[in-house]
């Protein structure tokens, strides 16, 4: 079995000749092995260092606060600093976009790069639920990245579109021009409306009763094309879309175009120059003259 240590009487491994500490766990004893000397460097440095740290730096929580530290430092301090710097760089970006117009910031390779980076993420936030965050549209809500524009594809048609908004009560410059309701408001019976849709059919290249299309030539002719246009090439300045294009804000089969042709449409689209500061417009309108189509 095993010696007693004669000085402090404790049982000594006789392997390994260390004292153990006369714990017994099924005839197993542990020994009692010092921890090694750099260990226990250590772990009073650290001790050492974590009090120097309560000292000096916020540590301790409080009831309602915390230690503040003899640094007074402060995470949160940190980050706002890193903004106001980030701000401050930006500045100089932001300066110039707020003088230079449309045009400048379209043809000066840093500032439109700058102008589309914010505009973007303006998009993602304030436009994307409508228009889709690929800017592709939904039913109702065009599509930015083509290159059809029911109120015009220049820089300075997009930007009015967007500081003003369309039939909305916000602008006095926002666009309105409302299309009859041909059907609600009897301006039209039924099988004239369904002669009418069969042309507009044919002029946007589907197929369609041919009989009903020349006779809905005429109603056409009388009732759509001042605004539509005689070959239904649409209006920008009236807001009436191409009809002989394929592209559709309303879809383009029978029934849809029945539907609009009886209660109309009317989009409505919110004033942005009264929600967004000057220069997040503009970087909106290069971005969304960017995406594609912009003339
Ligand atoms: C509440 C929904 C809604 C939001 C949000 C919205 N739009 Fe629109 N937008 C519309 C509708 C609806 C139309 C089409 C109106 C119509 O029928 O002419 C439109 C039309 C447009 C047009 C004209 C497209 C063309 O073909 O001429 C542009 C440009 C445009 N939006 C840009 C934006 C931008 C930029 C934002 C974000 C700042 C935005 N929209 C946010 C609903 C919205
Ligand atoms: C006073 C001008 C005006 C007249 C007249 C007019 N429209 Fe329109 N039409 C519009 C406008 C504006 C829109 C777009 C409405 C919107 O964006 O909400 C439109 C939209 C449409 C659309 C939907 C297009 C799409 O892309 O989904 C169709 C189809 C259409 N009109 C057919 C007709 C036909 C057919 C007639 C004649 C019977 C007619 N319109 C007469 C102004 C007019």
């Amino acid at each position: 079995m095993s010696d007693q240590n004669p000085s402090e009487g404790r049982p000594v491994d006789d392997f390994t000749g260390i004292e153990t500490t006369g714990h017994v766990w099924d005839g197993i004893r542990e020994l009692d092995n010092p921890l090694p000397r750099w260990w226990q460097w250590i772990f009073w440095g650290t001790v050492v260092w974590s009090i120097g740290y309560w000292i000096v730096y916020p540590a301790w929580p409080l009831i309602s606060s915390h230690t503040t530290g003899m640094f007074g430092y402060s995470s949160r301090a940190e980050v706002a600093r890193d903004i106001a710097d980030a701000q401050e760089r930006q500045k100089v970006h932001l300066d110039k976009l707020k003088d230079a117009s449309l045009e400048q910031i379209r043809t000066d390779a840093g500032l439109r790069e700058f102008a589309l980076a914010g505009g973007r993420s303006a998009f993602n936030v304030n436009c994307s639920q409508c228009h889709g965050s690929g800017a592709q549209g939904f039913i109702g809500y065009p599509n930015l990245n083509d290159d059809e524009w029911i109120w015009g594809g220049t820089l300075d048609a997009i930007s009015h579109t967007i500081t003003h908004g369309i039939r909305n009560a916000d602008s006095d410059e926002a666009h309105q021009s409302d299309m009859p309701a041909f059907g609600r408001d009897e301006l039209l019976d039924k099988a004239q409306i369904g002669d009418v849709a069969d042309y507009v059919l044919m002029i946007s290249g589907q197929s369609g009763d041919g009989a009903a299309a020349q006779r809905g030539k005429p109603l056409y002719e009388e009732n759509c094309a001042a605004c539509h246009g005689d070959a239904g090439e649409g209006n920008a300045e009236l807001g009436a879309p191409a009809l002989n294009n394929g592209i559709w804000l309303y879809g383009g089969d029978r029934q849809a175009i029945v539907d609009t042709i009886t209660n109309s449409r009317a989009g409505v689209m919110p004033a942005w120059g009264k929600i967004l500061d000057d220069v997040t417009v503009k970087k909106l309108a290069i971005y969304v003259h960017s995406l594609g189509g912009g003339k």
